[in-house]
């Protein structure tokens, strides 16, 4: 298909806000505050700081350039500049399905929560016995999930600039002052001391290898990488954006979301004596938790769940994107048809994450080299699978492709057609690009494997 047939983004700061939108998400607020708690806080922090601006900076600058490069979806990309890495996009695509499938039925847990301060806010006893109870329940989640996944489809089917572009502008700046009055609150409660140590006083030894796995994870999840997300929305880029400094605002503003929600959440666990290693209930648990000791915190509450879905849609919106533009460009398949068959399968694998929560004990094969095969929930499966395994394949094929096939130069050559590539910025790319990356992915993908993480 010819790329004037295809979408662009109407404004660079369209561009900006969608691309930090897709990064922006539960994996901000649901996921980091829990892994901060999982794996002993600063120390985390500064790992994850660390693998961010080094690898996960590096990634996302490839896959925009490889998008705008070829101005085609992510498997086009691969099979323009060389056929035998197709697979590359093929297994983003892969990856997508998992993570918008499990993505979907967190999204409704968040409007469940929203019909829940809508009706007056009503917790019973506790907040945690109401969230494990809501998620034990077989029909109602999945009820939420599947309307999810059906408000994705309506948004993605109006188009590239005209559905994602405007939810970006709006709630982006919303969610970012809320979580700054959230966190405010939260670090003024009682007890929250001890919070507020436990994330700035690092503590290495309580890391360890899998709290660099986890922060490898996380990073990549986080800012949408390794499975052609960014790459899809890059090749809606005219070639006068500058990629470099894109990238860097993104990926600023990605961490500077996910550091907050840490402030935010990590005092009030300790404020309330919840277990740290709950983990990603914290945000269903101890927030509503938050708005109860706040004044108007049930308005609070239900403004915060409104952006917070937001942030979601916009998140689940770019997956969906990536496979759609994929089915419907390659296939020469209808866009709409694409979205509602890709989206049907994604909500049928997304029950079983559902019901794995809670409801139905599901298990799924999973190896490593301390335990062999064993079982685990089918909930965990998905979620390691995608966060630890497939996204981190996924970044690594890139910065393979990128590095040693295509070329730092062509890369390099690219970026710089959009404007200044700062020379330090350059030399961190192109080094980082061909050796860290690809020897870091490996390294920390080999102990994944290696120490049984989950
Ligand atoms: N980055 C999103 C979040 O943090 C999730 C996501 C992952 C979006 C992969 C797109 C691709 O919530």
């Amino acid at each position: 298909m010819q790329p004037k047939h295809r979408g662009q983004w109407a404004t660079n700061l369209g561009f900006i806000l969608a691309a930090a939108g897709s990064a922006v998400g539960l994996g901000n607020i649901w996921k980091f505050p829990g892994k901060v708690g999982e794996n002993g806080g600063a120390a985390f922090i500064i790992v994850y700081l660390a693998i961010v601006l080094i690898l996960g900076y590096t990634v996302m600058l490839t896959e925009l350039t490889v998008g705008r490069a070829t101005q085609k979806n992510t498997v086009g990309a691969f099979r323009q500049l060389d056929r035998r890495f197709t697979w590359i996009g093929v297994l983003g695509v892969i990856t997508g399905f998992f993570v918008l499938s499990y993505y979907s039925v967190v999204g409704g847990w968040v409007m469940k929560y929203i019909v829940t301060y809508l009706t007056g806010g009503d917790f019973g006893l506790s907040h945690e016995g109401y969230f494990n109870q809501f998620i034990a329940k077989i029909g109602e989640p999945v009820g939420w999930h599947l309307l999810f996944m059906a408000i994705v489809v309506l948004v993605v089917l109006k188009g590239v600039s005209g559905g994602i572009e405007k939810v970006g502008k709006v709630f982006m700046p919303a969610l970012f002052l809320f979580l700054i009055l959230i966190a405010i609150r939260s670090l003024t409660l009682d007890g929250a001391q001890e919070g507020i140590r436990f994330l700035l006083r690092p503590d290495f030894s309580s890391l360890g290898v899998k709290g660099f796995a986890a922060a490898l994870g996380q990073a990549f999840f986080s800012l949408s990488l390794g499975m052609g997300v960014m790459c899809t929305y890059g090749s809606y880029l005219p070639k006068n954006e500058n990629l470099s400094k894109s990238a860097l605002i993104i990926c600023g503003l990605d961490s500077l979301v996910a550091l907050i929600s840490a402030a935010a959440i990590i005092p009030a666990v300790f404020s309330t004596g919840a277990d740290l290693g709950m983990g990603s209930g914290f945000a269903f648990i101890s927030l509503p938790g938050i708005f109860e000791k706040m004044p108007a915190g049930y308005f609070f509450g239900l403004l915060f769940f409104i952006m917070l879905f937001f942030a979601a849609l916009t998140s689940a919106i770019s997956i969906l994107e990536g496979t759609v533009a994929f089915i419907s460009e390659e296939f020469r398949i209808k866009r709409a048809t694409a979205a509602i068959a890709s989206a049907a399968a994604m909500a049928l694998a997304g029950i079983g994450y559902s019901l794995a929560s809670g409801a139905v004990n599901l298990r799924a094969p999973w190896f490593d080299f301390v335990n062999g095969w064993h079982m685990i929930s089918l909930a965990t499966w998905m979620e390691l699978l995608t966060d630890n395994l497939l996204m981190p394949l996924g970044g690594l094929a890139f910065c393979i492709f990128a590095g040693w096939m295509w070329g730092v130069k062509n890369a390099v050559a690219e970026v710089e057609q959009g404007g200044k590539f700062k020379f330090y910025l350059k030399t961190m790319f192109s080094v980082s690009l061909k050796y860290i990356c690809p020897a870091a992915i490996v390294i920390i993908l080999f102990f994944t494997v290696g120490l049984g993480i989950g």
